[in-house]
């Protein structure tokens, strides 16, 4: 009714209230119900995080450990779910796999769609926490063609999930403490960011009452374009691709800065950050700790920097406020930790995971109408059908 307003790419309309997560684009703030995203990868861990994003309070001791014994209760991913992952070919992308894995997951786990309790609601909320970073696991094992393993609850959340990715068969796998540290860390800075591009489509999905992991399973997909999460990836192919032409970045930037030519500075812009994006702030210098502690020496870092330093330099960067965010660094650490950087987006949805759970609870809590946008309709007004031979 009345007159609609149009707004492509929602730029400025917003879909909801939310308690979650606060953000400041100018002035380049991020909080998670109040705490800052610098304070927050600093003290807390992962779990906390997760705990924090999705019922509102840092957990207290007791909080802490039920939370952390009722993932564990969960972490049994149904044995007929290797069939699944087996049946695709090893060469898949990780991320159509894990899209996939977890919309399968729904037909092992059936009662995890109608949840109008709070209760079923956490049953459900556990059992995804639980199960994705395996699947997430097991989308490399698949690719290594490496048999496919339950998580070892002896280990804390992310150890094991570091575990389920690395071990070799037959082999023990030793955990580097400065690493888990490190991926504790990017988890925490990419748990959630309001109402992104993945985001919205959980909320919107579940908006229809289809169920977390449908939802869930919808975010992965979202997730997956390289304007989005996938830009991780794309920002080390660029950077690869850079290398490979002999490492001449300002040809780059002035294929960035020409209107003809569809190449963008991956890893560079931002929707709302217009100053600087906090969380490349914290992860560039973390790409420094672990490359150190690694003694790792990559290139790639080097023409990174070189391409970094050249944009901010650069008129057109400057004037359109165009600067790296977090999928600019974030990369470099994955990749020195040896992960195939097909793999690099998978490592964002472990991340935002609790960001969309908490998201679809905010939403289904708040008894939010089901999503659904206007248009304005601009094709033909009203014509009379042509049969086959008059076309
Ligand atoms: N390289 C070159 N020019 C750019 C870039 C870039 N990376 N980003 C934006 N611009 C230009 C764009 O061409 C436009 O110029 P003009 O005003 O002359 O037409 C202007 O800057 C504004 O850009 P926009 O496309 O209207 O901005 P947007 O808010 O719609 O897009 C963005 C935001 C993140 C999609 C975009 O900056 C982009 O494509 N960046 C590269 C991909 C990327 O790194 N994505 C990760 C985003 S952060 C993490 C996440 O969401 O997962």
């Amino acid at each position: 009714s009345g007159v609609i307003t149009l707004d492509p790419g929602f730029k400025n309309t917003g879909s909801c209230e939310s308690a979650i997560t606060f953000l400041d684009g100018e002035k380049g703030i991020l909080r998670y119900r109040g705490y800052s995203i610098e304070e927050l990868a600093e003290k807390a861990d992962f779990l906390e995080v997760v705990f924090l994003l999705i019922f509102g309070e840092l957990p207290n001791k007791d909080e802490l450990s039920k939370f952390k014994d009722d993932i564990k209760a969960q972490s049994e991913v149904n044995l007929d779910m290797k069939k699944v992952i087996k049946g695709f070919p090893s060469t898949a992308h990780p991320m159509g796999m894990l899209s996939s894995l977890t919309s399968a997951l729904i037909a092992f786990n059936p009662k995890s769609v109608n949840v109008d309790s709070e209760e079923d609601m956490y049953k459900a909320i556990v059992k995804i926490l639980a199960k994705f970073p395996t699947l997430a696991a097991w989308t490399l094992r698949r690719r290594n063609d490496q048999p496919l393993e339950n998580r070892d609850n002896n280990l804390g959340y992310v150890e094991s999930f570091l575990k389920m990715m690395f071990q070799k068969p037959g082999e023990e796998y030793k955990l580097n403490e400065k690493l888990v540290a490190a991926l504790d860390r990017l988890l925490i800075l990419h748990a959630d960011h309001e109402q992104n591009c993945s985001t919205s489509t959980v909320r919107i999905v579940g908006s229809s009452q289809a169920g977390l992991f449908a939802s869930i399973s919808a975010g992965v997909s979202a997730l997956w374009g390289p304007l989005h999460g996938g830009a991780n990836q794309a920002v080390i192919e660029m950077l690869e691709e850079i290398k490979a032409d002999g490492g001449d970045t300002s040809k780059f930037i002035a294929k960035a800065k020409d209107k003809e030519d569809p190449f963008r500075l991956m890893g560079f812009g931002h929707r709302v950050y217009k100053n600087f994006d906090p969380r490349a702030k914290i992860i560039k210098k973390a790409a420094d700790e672990v490359l150190a502690e690694l003694g790792v020496e990559d290139p790639i870092l080097d023409i990174a920097k070189s391409l970094e330093k050249a944009a901010l330099e650069d008129e057109y960067f400057v004037e359109r406020k165009l600067y790296p965010n977090v999928d600019f660094y974030s990369g470099i650490i994955y990749r020195a930790m040896g992960i195939p950087t097909e793999m690099f987006t998978v490592m964002f949805a472990v991340g935002r995971l609790p960001g969309w759970i908490a998201q679809w609870r905010e939403m289904r809590l708040g008894k939010e109408p089901i999503g659904r946008p206007r248009q304005v309709y601009i094709g033909e007004g009203l014509r009379g059908f042509k049969e086959i031979d008059n076309r």
